[in-house]
């Protein structure tokens, strides 16, 4: 048995600037101390999407401080902890070096070891933090930059079994949201139309549907809803809530199938296993169409569906502390101070990069 450990989290890795601190017990459950986000929403969405430069210099802006927040929140000093642990990659560039030299910094000041951790493995291990799911189990992150079906064996070991090969599903809803004209982030815009809409109305395609390999793809159905709103320009706000009704009655069809055919592998993979879980992460995992699919999904295959709270699900530093703490309590090394980020940092190193993947960087 470990014994209490605690770590400080710094996650800067896209349009979120967050500090956390969290204790493990040494039976293995935690305690979030202190756990504080910055959004950069209002600063970039004027310019619908995320600008990486505008980002980096809003996380140095407000890096330092979220930091002495977290401390002060946590009642504590930064004698008190016992590693720090900082994000340091996938994502855009200067984020990534702003929070990993930070970290570096403090640990070279404070003597204490750095932990630089994969952001994906933040959200793989999220559940484990939550609601203590075992080894193995499946993860879907689907945010505004992946879209990625993996398969977790233990700390620091996943298999990605699929990927999108073009869009990730964040970007096709934030896409989708704006050439109807709706705001960004598009996900809750196409969601809140979607509700009064006709999902039969259009018959939007349903990419890959059928095929045995795992991989999803998002821009064919993007331009599909750019032809139909073309083909009854101009659009009514019934027209509108139609599109986005269709939009996600296609991918709910299409999560259906390829997911489904993840958990049918699972099973094969694993025949013994007794209710495994499907965990969810990313911020698309806050659309109720998407849950409920994968909820009717888990019931039908005798999987257990595992959504942790939002605030968990999108970018935050309690997943990058507690990743360190799995990683600590297991024994494993930390990094040594002359560690680089990394834009691009694929969870599985042996998962072949597709082609036109991460077009849009390589945010989580
Ligand atoms: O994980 P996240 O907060 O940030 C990063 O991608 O880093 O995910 C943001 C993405 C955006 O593409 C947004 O449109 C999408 O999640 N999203 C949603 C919903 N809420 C957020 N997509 C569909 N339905 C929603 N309710
Ligand atoms: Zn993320």
């Amino acid at each position: 048995m470990t014994s209490q450990l605690r770590i400080l989290g710094l996650e800067t890795s896209c349009d979120e600037t967050a500090a956390a601190v969290v204790t493990r017990l040494p039976d293995g459950t935690a305690v979030t101390e202190a756990d504080v986000v910055l959004s950069q929403l209002d600063e970039h969405s004027a310019y619908g999407g995320v600008v990486p430069e505008i980002a980096a210099r809003a996380h140095v802006e407000a890096l330092d401080t979220l930091i002495e927040e977290a401390l002060t929140r946590a009642g504590i000093t930064l004698a008190d902890i016992d590693a720090i642990a900082a994000t340091s990659g996938p994502g855009l560039i200067g984020g990534l070096l702003v929070g990993l030299m930070t970290g570096k910094a403090m640990a070279r000041a404070s003597g204490k070891p750095l932990y630089a951790i994969n952001h994906l493995e933040g959200h793989a291990l999220t559940a484990r933090l939550t609601d203590g799911v075992a080894f193995p189990y499946l993860m879907l992150l689907v945010s505004g930059g992946h879209t990625q079906l993996v398969l977790v064996k233990g700390v620091g070991d996943y298999e990605r079994w699929g990927t999108t090969i073009d869009d990730a599903l964040g970007e096709a809803f934030d896409k989708t949201a704006k050439l109807l004209g709706l705001p960004y982030p598009g996900g809750p815009a196409v969601e809140r139309a979607a509700a009064t809409g006709n999902a039969k109305r259009f018959a939007f395609p349903r990419p890959l549907v059928g095929e045995a390999r795992l991989d999803f793809s998002f821009s064919g159905l993007k331009t599909a809803v750019r032809q139909a709103a073309e083909g009854i320009a101009p659009v009514t706000d019934q027209d509108i809530a139609d599109i986005c009704a269709s939009f996600q009655r296609a991918i709910s069809r299409t999560l259906m199938d390829r997911i489904g055919r993840g958990l049918q592998r699972f099973h094969e993979t694993y025949p013994d296993a007794v209710e495994p879980a499907l965990i969810v992460a990313g911020g698309v995992a806050a659309n109720q169409e998407v849950r409920r699919t994968l909820d009717e999904l888990c019931a039908r295959h005798r999987f257990r569906f595992v959504a942790p709270p939002h605030r968990l699900c999108t970018d935050n530093a309690v997943m990058i502390a507690w990743a360190g703490l799995e990683r600590m309590a297991l024994g494993m090394a930390p990094d040594d101070l002359n560690v680089a980020p990394r834009s691009r940092w694929p969870l599985d190193a042996g998962a072949q990069a597709l082609l036109a993947y991460g077009k849009r960087g390589a945010k989580a």
